[in-house]
C-alpha cells in the first residue's frame, strides 16, 4: 500500500492558474487525484486545467473570487457536481501589496486581508461543510501561509494575514477534528512564482547565500509537502504549520553561509516553472530577474536599490 497514493481523490486548489497553486495542482494530479483549478485568471487557469487533463486526470476550471462568499459556495458546489465529492481543499490564493506601513491605505489593507485571510476562511468553511456531509470519511484542508508569519520581511498587512492563516488553521483543526477533517498549512519562503518574479539576480544570489540548502525555492519544492498533507500519510497530523524554507529562517544572523557541496538545484533549474507560468500568461521572461511587466512598482524599487 502506498500511503501517498491519491488515486480517486477529488481536490480543488485556489490560485492554481500559476505559481505555487499550479505546483500544488500538478503534484496532486501526479499523485493520482482529479484536481479543480480555481482562479480569477480564466485564460491561464483553463490552460492549467488542460495540463492536468494531459496527466490523465479529470480537471475543471472554476472562475472564483475567493473574497466573495457566494462565489466560493458556488465554486465548491460546481466542483462537487463534476467530481461527485470533495476530499482535498487547498486554499492558496493570495496577494501582496508593496508599501511602508506609515502610509499604507485602508483600502490596500482590506484587499490583502480580504484575499489572504478572509478568502481562505470562506473556502475552508465551504469545504468543511462538504466534508461534513461526506462523513465518516471527512477530508483534508491545506492553507498556504508563509514564513512571513514568523519573520518580518514584507509589511503589516501581508505578515499579519499570514500569521492569521497559521492561527486560523490551528483553531479550525481543533474544531473540525471531530468531523475527521484535518486542517494544516504550508509556509514557503521565497518562491519564484509570478508573485515573486521581480527578483534581480543579486537578490537571488543573496537568498542562496543565506539559505542552508543553497538555492531559491521553486513551486516544485512543495510537491512532497502538499501530497503528504493531502494523503493518508498525514492522517494524524492536524493544526500543523509545515515550514518549507530550505532552512532560510534558521540563519538568524543573516550572514553568508559556506557550502561544501553543490546545491541540489542549479540557478537555471530554479526558474523552470516561472518561465512556464509567464509563457502561459503570455508575458516575457526576463533573464535579469526584473520582470517589469508583472509588478512594475516592485521592479522599480529593486532597480533603485541596486542601481540597475
Ligand atoms: N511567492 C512567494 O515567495 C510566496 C512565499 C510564501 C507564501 N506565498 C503565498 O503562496 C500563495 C500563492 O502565491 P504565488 O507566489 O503562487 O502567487 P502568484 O501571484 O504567482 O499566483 C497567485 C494566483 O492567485 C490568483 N488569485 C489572486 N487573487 C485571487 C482571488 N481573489 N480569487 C481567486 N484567485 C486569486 C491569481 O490570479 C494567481 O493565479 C499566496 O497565498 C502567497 O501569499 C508566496
Amino acid at each position: 500500500m502506498n500511503l501517498f497514493d491519491l488515486t480517486g481523490k477529488k481536490a480543488l486548489v485556489t490560485g492554481a492558474a500559476v505559481g505555487i497553486g499550479r505546483g500544488y495542482a500538478v503534484a496532486l494530479a501526479q499523485a493520482g487525484a482529479d484536481v479543480a483549478v480555481v482562479d480569477l485568471d480564466e485564460k491561464t487557469g483553463r490552460k492549467t486545467a488542460e495540463e492536468i487533463r494531459s496527466f490523465g486526470r479529470n480537471s475543471l476550471f472554476v472562475r472564483c473570487d475567493v473574497t466573495k462568499k457566494e462565489q466560493v459556495d458556488a465554486m465548491v458546489a460546481a466542483v462537487v457536481e463534476t467530481f461527485g465529492r470533495l476530499d482535498i481543499g487547498v486554499n492558496n490564493a493570495g496577494i501582496g501589496i508593496l508599501g511602508g506601513d506609515e502610509n499604507f491605505s485602508l483600502d490596500d489593507w482590506n484587499k490583502v486581508i480580504g484575499v489572504n485571510l478572509t478568502g481562505m476562511y470562506l473556502c475552508a468553511q465551504a469545504e468543511a461543510r462538504q466534508f461534513m456531509k461526506q462523513n465518516p470519511v471527512g477530508g483534508k484542508i491545506i492553507n498556504t501561509a508563509s514564513m512571513s508569519a514568523r519573520i518580518c520581511n514584507c509589511n503589516a498587512s501581508y505578515n499579519a494575514s499570514k500569521g492569521g492563516v497559521v492561527e486560523m488553521t490551528r483553531m479550525l483543526a481543533a474544531e473540525w477534528g471531530a468531523y475527521n477533517i484535518n486542517v494544516n498549512c504550508i509556509s514557503p519562503s521565497y518562491i519564484l512564482s509570478p508573485m515573486h518574479a521581480s527578483t534581480p539576480l543579486e537578490v537571488r544570489a543573496r537568498i542562496r547565500e543565506l539559505t542552508p540548502l543553497g538555492y531559491v525555492q521553486r513551486p516544485e519544492d512543495l510537491y512532497g509537502p502538499v501530497v503528504f498533507l493531502a494523503s493518508e500519510a498525514s492522517n494524524y497530523v492536524t493544526g500543523l504549520d509545515l515550514l518549507v524554507d530550505g532552512g532560510h529562517t534558521l540563519n538568524a544572523w543573516l550572514t553568508p553561509l559556506g557550502r561544501t557541496a553543490l546545491p541540489r538545484v542549479s540557478p537555471e533549474q530554479e526558474t523552470v516553472q516561472l518561465k512556464h507560468d509567464l509563457t502561459a500568461m503570455e508575458l516575457p521572461f526576463d533573464e535579469n530577474g526584473i520582470n517589469e511587466s508583472l509588478h512594475p512598482e516592485i521592479a522599480d524599487a529593486f532597480k533603485t536599490a541596486f542601481g540597475l
